[in-house]
């Protein structure tokens, strides 16, 4: 398994840029499950989990060619089942049951099983579809779901927000015959994205971006083309890296308007954040302030922010409170960041950090996609040499993270260890 060397101290400095956004391209790509056209998605990331995601759908039948940074996804589904040894290695794929369900009446996708972050249960996906209509049963592992009649429009209520059940909902909802009501539903800009591709295909949905989305059903969805936003958490991943290391950073492509929970905290710090034409610059004003979050379905401070943030926390000026209410265990970073002299209490959802005025380099272990990149920035905010490993957590959500870190700066280098 690769390992990161990082030889740290260094502020990172000029401009970064930013890929298209995974939790947007994830949901977009399934989508294509569900036109009778073609769909073609631009600034699509080259990532672990957008290669999965094209797997996936090439294995349902669906022609799937990717040119750079551009996919073209047509055909039709010859094969309905999700099977477990793909959706193994990405929980998304259980976005695929919304799109098989509405455009084939039928769908069988592997239950995901969990991962570092938590048990990670898909109730509200079965609760959606089963409200628009659908029968489904719970068996050997599996998601078994039919509407042989085509999915009906209805009121759907979630109980709690889910990103993922949310975008199962819009895409089956659809294609149901008549219009639906979803409730409570998430209101991140990925949701926004999804949505107005949905609409480029002929859906007809509005409030998307509201607690409340209403679907008017359409026979069948068309060709179309979109491109996906950038990615908020590479942008706020970045931020956070200007103000650990010292820095004074452009992200470009950074939208604003995607970060403000972010940018609050940011400049509470004491680092200055402006929007400027072509993103985000970020400057550091010395040791960082300690402030406390909570992370919180969007607008709120973004659950997959928290890990990065923390880091930042570990080195600032005082005491943070770090509350994390949306995943049951994302915690993970914490043992981690105590090996290079972190000083962290958890207790439940709550993990109280007291600053140091420096963290110490030191051989640690990436467990999850987020928790790896805060190992990197704390890593990059020490005076030593770091190796971070298990780096293939990483490469499911960045993209040519050392080229790009590399370009402002840091010193780092890939290990290729050769077996995986
Ligand atoms: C999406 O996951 C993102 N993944 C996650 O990003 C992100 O952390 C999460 O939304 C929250 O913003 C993608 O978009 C591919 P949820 P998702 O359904 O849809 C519980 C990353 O690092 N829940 O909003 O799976 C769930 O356990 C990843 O890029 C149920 O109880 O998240 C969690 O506690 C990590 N039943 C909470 O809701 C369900 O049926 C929010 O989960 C579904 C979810």
């Amino acid at each position: 398994m690769d390992s990161l060397r990082i030889h740290g101290g260094v502020p990172l400095t000029g401009r970064i840029t930013v890929s298209g956004a995974k939790n947007a391209a994830l949901p977009l790509m399934a989508a294509g499950l569900a036109t009778s056209g073609t769909l073609t998605l631009e600034n699509v990331p080259r990532l672990v989990d957008t290669a999965s995601m094209e797997a996936l759908l090439a294995n349902h039948g669906l022609d799937v060619v990717r040119d750079d940074l551009t996919l073209r996804i047509g055909g039709a589904a010859s094969n309905l089942d999700a099977p477990y040894d793909l959706v193994r290695k990405m929980r998304a794929s259980v976005l695929v049951l919304g799109p098989l369900l509405g455009r084939y009446g039928e769908a069988r996708v592997s239950l995901p099983g969990g991962c570092a972050i938590g048990t990670r249960p898909v109730d509200l996906h079965i609760r959606a579809m089963q409200a628009l209509g659908a029968v489904v049963e719970l068996a050997d592992g599996y998601i078994q779901a039919r509407a042989p009649g085509g999915l009906t429009g209805g009121r759907v209520v979630f109980p709690n927000v889910s990103v993922g059940a949310t975008e199962n909902a819009m895409i089956a909802a659809s294609l149901a015959k008549g219009t639906s009501e979803l409730v409570n539903v998430a209101r991140e800009p990925e949701i926004v994205d999804l949505a107005v591709c949905l609409n480029a295909m002929g859906a007809r949905i509005t409030g998307h971006g509201s607690d409340t989305i209403r679907i008017e059903g359409v026979d069948s969805l068309g060709d179309a083309t979109h491109r996906v936003i950038p990615d908020r958490i590479e942008a706020g991943t970045w931020a956070i890296a200007a103000a650990i290391t010292g820095g004074d950073l452009l992200i470009e492509g950074a939208y604003q308007r995607h970060l403000d929970a972010l940018v609050d905290m940011l400049v509470e710090t004491g680092a200055s954040v402006d929007a400027v034409d072509d993103g985000l610059h970020v400057v550091a004003n010395g040791r960082p302030q300690s402030v406390d979050i909570t992370t919180d379905p969007f607008p709120g401070f973004p659950t997959d922010l928290q890990a990065q943030f923390m880091a930042l926390m570990c080195v600032a000026e005082g005491s943070s409170r770090i509350s994390e209410t949306v995943f049951e265990n994302r915690f993970m970073h914490v043992p981690e960041l105590a090996r290079m002299g972190a000083d962290i209490q958890v207790d439940g959802g709550i993990a109280l950090v007291r600053g140091q005025p420096s963290l110490t380099s030191a051989p640690v272990m990436a467990t999850d996609l987020r928790a790896s990149v805060s190992l990197v920035l704390a890593a990059l905010a020490t005076d030593g040499v770091s190796e971070v490993s298990r780096i293939y957590h990483l490469d499911r959500g960045y993209s040519d993270l050392e080229t790009k870190l590399g370009s402002c700066g840091a010193r780092l280098e890939r290990i290729r260890s050769g077996h995986d």
